[in-house]
């Protein structure tokens, strides 16, 4: 009975897990005792909820929150808009071409709506729009099927149909290689100017899939420094610090090295203690997992390749990185 984690950081931010429909069984003793929030993996994602333009698939979703509010805990929202995970009949129509504009915005409205207000009060923060800021140097947003049809307005636009759906949601823009300063800059233009054109939009979410490596502390720190001078809140969604530098393609390693779960422990005391630095501004810190039994970076960027990117052992057991992060609350 080891102390919980999040009750260490009740003063600082709330800590969470991604969860899925295995994992709140097989972690269900670990997640309700050191979180207090969770999101889904992927089971409120647009493919998830909406396979097909008649039909609404929400028992997954509903089984997560009925899971989260037995046991207390609060739940994030992810992910309404983004270019993955998301059916082809959205910008198709019957006969197989390209929808016009006003359709694929009246079909993300409906989505929008239809999803929001079913989880009125139950989520505490939306991923709105997920990953639109391009990684290419020269070129701003990601080429999509979103952007050809609809224009760079589809993104304002899904902020403005979730505030007209429930104007108290906390709704976000959340983004990975954050810390990477180009891609900084492109993320902190964005949230600018759709702020400055007063479209809703009250925080920024940084993934955080991070290695032992990179990035630097210090391109975590400026970007945390150069988000936060937005006025928005800072969620961290989607943390996890691989073993492996994205470099080392090794797919034969059986167990971590005694070494990469010394440096691993360093590197979550670092990055916990910055976190705290800046809790006026961050509000919610969210590991993609629990505990090194699941992570989906078991088959990320390399398939088949196991990973141990958190604070808690394959067994569920606490890991020095676990102490580390406790240590400093
Ligand atoms: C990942 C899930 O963890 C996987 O199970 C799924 O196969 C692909 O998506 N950025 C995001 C998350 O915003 O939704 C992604 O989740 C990881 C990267």
């Amino acid at each position: 009975n080891y102390p919980k984690l999040y009750h260490d950081y009740k003063e600082h931010f709330l800590i969470g897990a991604a969860v899925n429909p295995k994992t709140i069984i097989s972690q269900h003793e670990l997640i309700t005792r050191h979180f207090n929030s969770v999101t889904a993996e992927n089971e409120m994602k647009f493919l998830s909820f909406h396979p097909s333009e008649n039909q609404y698939t929400f028992d997954q979703a509903d089984q997560l929150i009925s899971f989260a509010k037995q046991n207390g805990l609060n739940v994030r929202g992810h992910t309404l808009v983004w270019h993955n995970q998301t059916p082809e009949w959205l910008f198709h129509s019957q006969d197989g071409s390209l929808v016009d504009r006003e359709t694929l915005l009246a079909r993300m409205k409906d989505h929008i709506d239809t999803i929001i207000t079913r989880y009125k009060g139950d989520i505490y923060a939306w991923d709105v729009v997920n990953e639109v800021i391009s990684d290419k140097v020269g070129e701003f947003l990601r080429p999509s099927k979103w952007l050809d049809i609809a224009g760079e307005e589809f993104i304002e636009k899904a902020f403005l149909y979730a505030h007209e759906a429930d104007p108290e949601a906390l709704l976000f823009y959340n983004d990975y290689n954050e810390s990477v300063p180009e891609k900084r800059e492109k993320i902190y233009k964005l949230v600018k100017s759709l702020k400055s054109k007063d479209v809703p939009i009250h925080g920024i979410g940084l993934q955080a899939h991070w290695n032992l490596e990179t990035p630097s502390l210090d391109h975590i720190r400026k970007a945390i420094e150069r988000y936060a001078s937005l006025n928005v809140q800072l969620h961290i969604t989607e943390l996890d610090v691989s073993v492996f530098n994205y470099e080392d393609k090794r797919t034969d390693l059986k167990y971590p090295t005694e070494e990469m779960m010394i440096r691993q422990a360093e590197r979550y005391e670092q990055i916990f203690y910055l976190f705290k630095d800046y809790s006026e501004y961050i509000t919610s810190v969210t590991f993609w997992g629990a505990a090194d039994d699941y992570t989906w970076l078991d088959n990320f960027p390399v398939r088949n390749r196991k990973n141990w990117p958190f604070l808690f052992d394959i067994d569920h057991n606490p890991k020095q990185s676990y102490w580390r992060v406790l240590d400093i609350a």
